[in-house]
């Protein structure tokens, strides 16, 4: 079938209470992993380009990818463009055929963030394009530690490795989230289909440790009510019965993605976790094989890896057996809508 629209299967999981992965894909094999996993859950899934991404692969590449993929596929693929980095990168991957779009304008003072939203969407909305933004911060872990501290802290036990995690950017992350009626203000004024607000994750942890703010996410998604998407999923406690056992003690309002996933997060990023697990079993691969001259024989057992963690993600978010997605239909419809650009 053709790419699908963010907006067709975001909007059908939030309406049902459940979750859809938006997972980033590196190389063709982690695009072929998601997708084959998405299929094998019977669940849509979003493929997404970061600018790393575009910048290895190109556009075409990532389009042509995508397109193929999603013809030969029985479940709705989405391809969405991660942090876009302004107005005309938005108009590239529209042009290139992105079902969905992103603008990261979190460092920009809000009007102006405000205004280059409002004008992406108004061209995205034109061919019934959705659109994600993001509002607050959502810091990234490189950006808060060195290398070596990172190294320090990942040789530690998990609770230890929490304190520590905590002391060193529990505050800063503070600073950082959205607030409820900025949120509020930022949707009515750019239209934006779904709303990336900062509730305290951090880009790249690698465990699922840290907790989010739970009670600030609830109000956002009351004060907007359009779908909210989890950036640095990696690296967010999954489920509360787990925290004690990692040493996570959750303050008050603090929650795990899966009490967020009920109270308005529905596109759930995940890029660190899956390149880990490509990492860890590709390295695995090359040390059984020294001198192994196909590099198909590396690269095949970090696909299927890939394809087990997607499975595990799709599962914890609901979104299995869902791939039935609920078509807009009517003439503003955005499945038609992307049909009919892709004929033209
Ligand atoms: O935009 C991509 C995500 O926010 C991924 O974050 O690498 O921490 O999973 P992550
Ligand atoms: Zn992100």
């Amino acid at each position: 079938m053709p790419l699908a629209s963010s907006k067709d299967v975001l909007l059908k999981a939030r309406a049902e209470g459940y979750a859809v992965g938006a997972f980033n894909l590196n190389n063709m094999e982690m695009a072929q992993a998601i997708v084959t996993a998405a299929e094998e859950e019977q669940s849509p899934v979003i493929i997404q380009a970061s600018q790393g991404a575009i910048k290895y692969a190109g556009l075409e590449m990532i389009t042509a990818m995508a397109n193929v993929l999603a013809d030969h596929a029985s479940v709705p693929i989405v391809l969405h463009l991660d942090h876009g980095t302004d107005y005309k990168q938005n108009v590239k991957c529209l042009r290139a055929g992105f079902t969905s779009l992103m603008f990261d304008g979190h460092d920009l003072p809000l009007e102006e963030n405000i205004a280059v939203t409002r004008k992406i969407v108004e061209i995205a909305h034109a061919v019934n394009l959705p659109v994600e933004a993001e509002i607050g911060s959502v810091l990234t872990i490189e950006g808060l530690l060195s290398d070596s501290e990172i190294a320090e802290i990942r040789a530690m036990n998990i609770p230890a490795q929490f304190e520590i995690l905590r002391k060193k950017i529990g505050p800063t992350v503070e600073e950082h989230i959205a607030r409820p009626e900025e949120a509020k203000r930022f949707v009515d004024e750019t239209g934006v289909d779904f709303l990336a607000a900062a509730v305290g994750s951090v880009h790249g942890l690698w465990l699922d440790i840290w907790p989010l703010r739970v009670d600030r996410l609830q109000e956002i998604y009351e004060a907007t009510n359009v779908p909210i998407v989890s950036h640095g999923s990696s690296g967010v406690l999954i489920r509360r019965e787990d925290a004690e056992a990692k040493g996570v003690e959750l303050a008050p309002g603090e929650g795990s993605l899966l009490d967020a996933i009920k109270v308005g997060y529905t596109k759930i990023n995940v890029a660190t976790a899956l390149s880990m697990e490509f990492n860890k079993a590709m390295l695995a691969s090359a040390e059984k094989r020294p001198g192994e001259k196909d590099p198909r024989k590396l690269l095949d057992p970090a696909r299927k890896a890939v394809v087990a963690k997607t499975r595990e993600y799709i599962r914890l978010f609901g979104s299995t057996g869902k791939a039935e997605t609920a078509k807009s239909g009517s003439k503003e419809g955005l499945g038609g809508g992307m049909a009919k650009r892709g004929e033209e």
